[in-house]
């Protein structure tokens, strides 16, 4: 057994809650955890893969629950007005591709990323590899030996020599992503863009860009082994952006932030404003945060992939991102110019011309890929509009081809696997090696101590902290009243008018006696950042986005000792960015871990 296996099956216990109701979970328990056999079991699709027994349990407790909570939660899941008319995105029309919007409403940016193909009529069904081809095995870029990274530069010197109409050019890859997030395209039959960020496409998009993007690399090189190496930011020696991209060569990308190029990535970096903490501090506060990412979103996909968004439904309507994502769009401001349009990283328009894009996003992709594991892969939205949802894709072959969400969950379909390597943001003590919350002392005196009041109905901006007392939906919950339903702080009606960046962060205390509150924020319970990102089409439209902000805080509340409290005072700390604030609640959800 590896010793990264060994440390995976030792962490088990902080995300995984014992409980002698449910049996069939702690019978499943290690396979959460454990990436060989998952890795090679996985079945994708079904929900689960388990033996008939606990198939029978499981049914009987779905039974119970759509019974009692069906039209509540059927209501706040598939949510809105169109849920009759709801079906799953498709791929846009090739032949309808318009110049996008890169700039900003106040000075827009004009890019051209339409591909070179248009013709709907060559578009296949992707036949996927055969079980027989090899296995592409991803490893850590800060690791690679001579011979693998003699190939992976070699496969990009000849990218970046094609013709920069060919689709296979670095040219042609990178306005790929251009298509799908700057407004190039529309949805197919309606007048509203797509977009594959903040919301539960993002990272099945995501997986099927970058696997056509390594199959191509490979092709380039006639090596059927070639693997995008992934940027190992979650692990401490991982977090400086990986030597290899910064050697002379065909890895190397001249715009980026050259203050950063041997710095630590804070996984709540914002160029507007400077850090005090030290490298190890960032190194442990991220691990923490990632820490607290899996355990509060392992029970509600949502909360770790994003909101659901189906065809026809406008990409920025208060939707939430998913809480790997907003880690992710760090790395890109990380990288990207600190100054506008933020190339390349740093604006979506132009990632793509960045091979360390591709390896970003394998980690991304990775990231996915254990949050499956530990979740024994059942899949993450039982829903068709999720899993019918498609894409096109220029694959390897020269072919366009269309591909589907719920064929792209098993990595082993695609025929590429990760390197197992540790996870040290999964240890259970990595909150003690953080630093203990501050947030426990009482204050000495009523003199340090604010009042503090609800959020009210109106929307407020963001201009300072705003702290508000939030009623919770129910106070000292049981242990399988929490594993039911996760409890969820949601901010809601962000608005963003000026669509630059914006980052903000969030934390909860427990009030002392009534309304008084000290000092102390509290604890983090996450971020919001935001990339600028655009697509007014028309000069003189005008457009409000919107965002919303979920937020798991069933296992902050314990730490902070806060679940007997009946309210919490949750505080926005703004950062950068012109913003308002439309509301702050919190909500139960039910959970999406046994069912
Ligand atoms: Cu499409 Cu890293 O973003």
């Amino acid at each position: 057994m590896s010793s990264s296996l060994s440390f995976l099956g030792t962490t088990a216990s902080p995300f995984h809650r014992h409980n002698s109701r449910h049996p069939q979970k702690a019978a499943r328990a290690p396979t959460h955890f454990s990436p060989s056999a998952s890795g090679t079991n996985a079945t994708n699709t079904s929900a689960n893969d388990n033996g008939d027994k606990e198939s029978i349990l499981r049914l009987d407790r779905r039974n119970v629950l759509l019974g009692t909570l069906g039209g509540l939660y059927g209501a706040a899941a598939l949510g809105r007005e169109n849920m009759a008319v709801a079906s799953p995105m498709l791929p846009p029309d090739l032949s309808k591709c318009k110049t996008a919007n890169a700039g900003s409403t106040t000075e827009p940016l004009w890019v051209e990323c339409c591909p070179p193909y248009t013709d709907n009529s060559k578009i296949v069904d992707y036949k996927f590899p055969t079980s027989s081809t090899p296995l592409r095995v991803r490893k850590p870029a800060h690791k690679l030996n001579a011979e693998d990274l003699a190939k992976y530069k070699e496969a990009y010197r000849l990218m970046r020599a094609l013709d920069k109409e060919d689709p296979w050019s670095l040219e042609q890859q990178a306005k790929v992503h251009c298509q799908y997030c700057n407004g190039a395209y529309d949805q197919l039959g309606f007048n509203v863009p797509v977009q594959v960020h903040f919301n539960w496409i993002f990272l099945p998009w995501h997986r099927y860009y970058i696997h056509f993007h390594e199959r191509i690399l490979g092709k380039l090189i006639g090596d059927e082994t070639l693997a995008l190496p992934f940027w190992n930011w979650d692990s401490p020696e991982g977090m400086t952006i990986p030597p290899i991209y910064l050697q002379e060569g065909s890895l190397k990308d001249e715009l980026r932030n050259p203050a950063n190029l041997s710095k630590v990535l804070d996984y709540q970096y914002n160029p507007e404003v400077p850090t005090t903490l030290t490298d190890d501090e960032i190194r442990v506060k991220n691990l923490y945060e990632m820490n607290k990412t899996y355990k509060e979103s392992l029970p509600l996909p949502e909360l770790f992939l994003g909101d659901a968004i189906r065809a026809g439904e406008e990409p920025d309507s208060d939707k939430t991102m998913g809480r790997i994502e907003s880690i992710h769009n760090a790395a890109h401001q990380f990288v990207g110019l600190p100054d506008a349009p933020n190339r390349d990283m740093g604006n979506f328009y132009s990632s793509g011309y960045d091979p360390l894009f591709y390896s970003h996003h394998s980690n991304v992709d990775r990231m996915w890929h254990i949050y499956r594991q530990m979740r024994g892969n059942k899949v993450d939205f039982n829903d068709n509009d999720w899993l019918d949802a498609s894409f096109v894709f220029y694959d390897e072959n020269k072919q366009l081809v269309r591909v589907k969400v719920r064929d792209c969950l098993n990595p082993q379909k695609l025929r590429y696997t990760f390197e197992d390597v540790e996870l040290p943001w999964a240890d259970r003590n990595i909150k003690k090696k953080a630093g203990k919350t501050k947030s426990g002392a009482k204050p000495r005196s009523r003199v340090s101590m604010v009042q503090v009041s609800e959020f009210g109905p109106d929307p407020r901006p963001l201009d300072s902290t705003i702290r508000a007392l939030v009623q919770r939906p129910k106070k000292s919950r049981t242990k399988s009243e929490k594993e039911d339903e996760v409890e969820v702080l949601v901010i809601n009606g962000i608005e963003i008018p000026h669509n630059g960046r914006v980052t903000f962060e969030v934390y909860v205390a427990a009030p002392y006696e009534g309304n008084f509150v000290g000092p102390d924020l509290g604890e983090s319970a996450g971020n919001f950042m935001k990339l600028p990102h655009f697509h007014i089409r028309n000069k003189g439209d005008s457009e409000k986005k919107k965002f919303s902000l979920k937020l798991g805080i069933s296992h902050l509340l314990e730490e902070i000792n806060a679940e007997g409290a009946e309210k919490v005072v949750v505080s926005l700390v703004p950062i950068v960015g012109d913003v308002s604030i439309g509301g702050v609640h919190i909500d139960l959800i039910k959970a999406d871990w046994i069912a």
